[in-house]
């Protein structure tokens, strides 16, 4: 088999074998395939897709490119969860914390930005010392001893995630389907999680943008859960505007810690509030969401959710005094607050060109391996459906650089719609696929 032959069969719209998908994988993942050919192969895939067949076919292949944990040799029961990706999408950092303060373990391998979304590892990085590389062993005896993983691709779990992950991120390749549901299914069964709750996006602001595509994708990855003996839920849920205010990473982990500690915008709170409940539910800790939802309200209310935060961060290394005081956290030099030209509803905050506006400050990557810069970013002080005066401040842009922040602004420009009508605020979820 050669890998060009793959390249070209796809190109040409024909469907791969297993054989040939588990080629092309263990081949990238080994180095024996380059770069250029995957990026090539990857965007054949974007323009001709793959029937659901090749998609479970390749998940497999992803997830069986290193080890696969057994976590039920560890804790009775562990769940995970993960997003489709999203701008201001930090529910990670709270729901994870929260669902093990409720008894229920929760170990999970996140990803760093991809394309114009944030990812919970680059927003982890923001404190000092965080390692987001454990390895099998020490993602096992942490589960073990608190309960809670948050960690990254190993160079053991789902290593050709890792790979193929960093180069879409820069090849334009992050768009489909096939791609995306493989990625994320990979990585939970790699992982070993029985349960998952996956959080697909759709809108603006999503690799989904219309709600029918993001049902496909939730479709498609709960049935390859249960192919792999998983227990799973998708939750469909709203990516046109920004989730809570903050976009950017150590912004996006002050935003985290407010909510864990029992603030936090509204928004982004009860985003939290329900992803936390399907978790609890489906971990067997509560008989339906609203208990759920209960449980978890509680553990944040009497601050378990917060003391599970900190004994995470330590776990993985992380300087806790950088979140126990968040003023430590990096902070950029330039703060620039953009008002509203008139007085009118926010009838548009458009999430794609905000998180664009975000990486071009450098809160994420153009080139595969960039550093990201933990500071900088955008606040948006409003959500759709709200009144401002004339001068009020829409949003904050977070610089490190003139040059950035005048790039950002002109993005940013095309963001917003006002409206002087009064406009319907957007809903957070539109449906559950069990
Ligand atoms: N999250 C992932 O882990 N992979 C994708 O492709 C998209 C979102």
């Amino acid at each position: 088999m050669r890998a060009v032959d793959i390249i070209i069969k796809k190109r040409d719209g024909l469907e791969l074998t297993k054989e040939e998908i588990e080629f092309f994988i263990q081949g990238y993942t080994r180095g024996d395939i380059p770069d250029y050919q995957a990026a090539a192969w990857a965007m054949a895939v974007v323009w001709r897709g793959m029937t659901p067949r090749e998609t479970t076919d390749l998940t497999l292949a992803m997830a069986a490119s290193g080890d696969t944990l057994d976590l039920s040799a560890v804790v009775p029961f562990a769940v995970d969860k993960h997003s489709t990706g999203g701008v201001g999408d930090k529910t990670t950092l709270v729901v994870e914390p929260v669902v093990a303060a409720c008894g229920l373990p929760v170990g999970k391998m996140s990803g760093r930005g991809l394309g114009f979304t944030g990812g919970t590892l680059d927003k982890l990085e923001s404190i000092p010392g965080y390692r987001t590389d454990l390895t099998t062993g020490e993602f096992l005896r942490q589960l073990r001893e608190i309960g809670l993983v948050l960690t990254g691709q190993s160079a053991d779990l789902a290593p050709a995630d890792g790979k193929l992950y960093a180069l879409r991120d820069v090849t334009g390749t992050v768009q489909s389907m096939p791609l995306i549901a493989s990625s994320i299914m990979s990585k939970k069964i790699a992982a070993g999680a029985q349960g998952i709750v996956l959080d697909v996006k759709t809108g603006l602001g999503a690799f989904m943008q219309t709600l029918e595509e993001a049902r496909e994708l939730a479709t498609l990855m709960v049935q390859i859960a249960h192919l792999a003996g998983r227990k799973a839920v998708a939750l469909l849920s709203d990516m046109n505007q920004p989730l809570g205010h903050a976009v950017g990473n150590a912004l996006e982990v002050r935003e985290a810690i407010e909510t864990l500690q029992g603030g936090g915008p509204a928004d982004f709170r009860e985003h939290c509030l329900v992803v936390a409940a399907h978790m609890l539910h489906l971990g067997g800790k509560a008989a339906d969401e609203e208990e759920g939802r209960a449980l978890a309200e509680a553990a944040i209310a009497d601050g378990r959710a917060w003391e599970a935060f900190r004994k995470l961060v330590i776990a993985q290394g992380g300087d806790v005094s950088y979140v126990d005081d968040p003023d430590k956290l990096p902070a950029a030099r330039i703060v620039k607050a953009l008002p509203a030209p008139q007085d009118g509803y926010l009838a548009e905050i458009h999430a794609r060109k905000v998180g664009e506006a975000a990486v071009i400050l450098g809160a994420g990557r153009t080139r595969k391996g960039d550093p990201v810069n933990h500071a900088v970013g955008i606040v948006v002080h409003h959500k759709v459906g709200d009144f401002l005066k004339a001068g009020e401040p829409v949003m904050s842009i977070h610089a490190d650089d003139e040059a950035s922040l005048q790039e950002a602004l002109s993005r940013l420009d095309e963001a917003i719609v006002w409206q002087e009508a009064p406009v319907e605020p957007l809903p957070l979820f539109y449906g559950v696929v069990a």
